[in-house]
């Protein structure tokens, strides 16, 4: 989903002083190539392409899913080299065969963690969408050489086979270097709120009758942002900072019993803190949440047993 915000928020790359045709031809390439898959990843609005993109993301599965499938090439092209380097030294046609099966597992494997990495790529922003589209177009390469590879296998011309075999192996291991750059380095797929500290007494955050019905409203405890809802007699407390890139959630929409944070629009249950819509993947943390003395209370709820 193409989000507005993100030219004014964090990381932003675009000036938005300036008039738009000039922020145009300044986008860089990676920024122009996210907006076009955005647009072609949300299908037109259509209410199932919100469905797919939760699937490919991992929504369901509570962790991004292209950190699940990333290992299958991984693995399956590292046994293809052993299988290729016992090959080499014994030339034995079963070791040939299991290389040749390995390096089919690895891009059908490929496939998979290509479409759920460009999913998540869709909602990465700046400096860690340039690292992950120079991850994504080497990965690809990685995976063109093993297919080549492959076919000159099956075409008898074993040696050069071997060569772009080694080559893709190559390309893969770098890639898979950015890809823990993204990780650890830009935090891409690591839950946002993680080491946040919540109450674990209840402590007043804000005078009741400051709480308006239906309005997001951010406060803080010892630094740390927290969001509180009313809605109607009911009281809501969770993260203020989205999960998935710190999105403020007290700047985003109230939808019935969700939140929708504002910068790529996922949507979050109050009640509970569950994702319902991608690209986060990992829950709010929810605190709970009642009224003494005219002040708001909050505490961190224990986790379910
Ligand atoms: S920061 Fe990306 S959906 Fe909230």
């Amino acid at each position: 989903m193409e989000d507005p915000n993100l030219t004014t928020g964090p990381g932003s790359d675009v000036d938005s002083t300036r008039d738009s045709s000039t922020a145009q031809v300044r986008q860089p390439v990676d920024e122009r190539l996210q907006k076009l898959l955005d647009k072609a990843l949300y299908g037109g609005g259509h209410p199932s392409a919100q469905k797919i993109r939760n699937f490919l993301n991992g929504t369901w599965l509570g962790e991004p899913l292209h950190v699940v499938l990333k290992d299958v090439p991984v693995g399956a092209w590292t046994v293809a080299m052993v299988f290729d380097a016992l090959d080499l030294v014994f030339n034995r046609p079963e070791f040939a065969r299991a290389c040749e099966t390995s390096i089919g597992i690895g891009l059908v494997g490929a496939a998979g963690a290509a479409v759920t990495g460009l999913t998540d790529w869709s909602d990465v922003d700046p400096p860690a969408r340039h690292v992950g589209l120079i991850h994504g177009l080497l990965n690809l390469s990685g995976a063109a050489l093993f297919a080549t590879s492959l076919f000159l296998r099956k075409k008898k011309s074993r040696a050069t086979g071997r060569i772009a075999g080694a080559l893709g192996y190559v390309v893969m291991s770098y890639a898979s270097h950015l890809g823990g750059k993204l990780v650890y380095e830009h935090r891409v797929g690591v839950d946002r709120t993680d080491g946040q500290v919540f109450p674990e007494q209840f402590a007043a955050v804000l005078p009741e009758t400051s709480l308006i019905d239906g309005k997001l409203t951010r406060v803080t405890y010892q630094g740390t942002p927290i969001l509180l809802v009313r809605r109607g007699d009911r009281l809501f407390a969770m993260a203020e900072t989205c999960s998935h890139f710190s999105g403020p959630l007290s700047e985003g929409k109230l939808e019935g019993d969700t939140v929708v944070c504002p910068y790529h629009f996922s949507r979050f249950a109050l009640e509970d803190g569950r994702v319902l819509d991608g690209p986060a993947v990992h829950p709010q943390p929810c605190l709970e949440v009642r009224t003494r003395n005219g002040q708001i209370e909050v505490r961190h709820a224990p986790a379910p047993s």
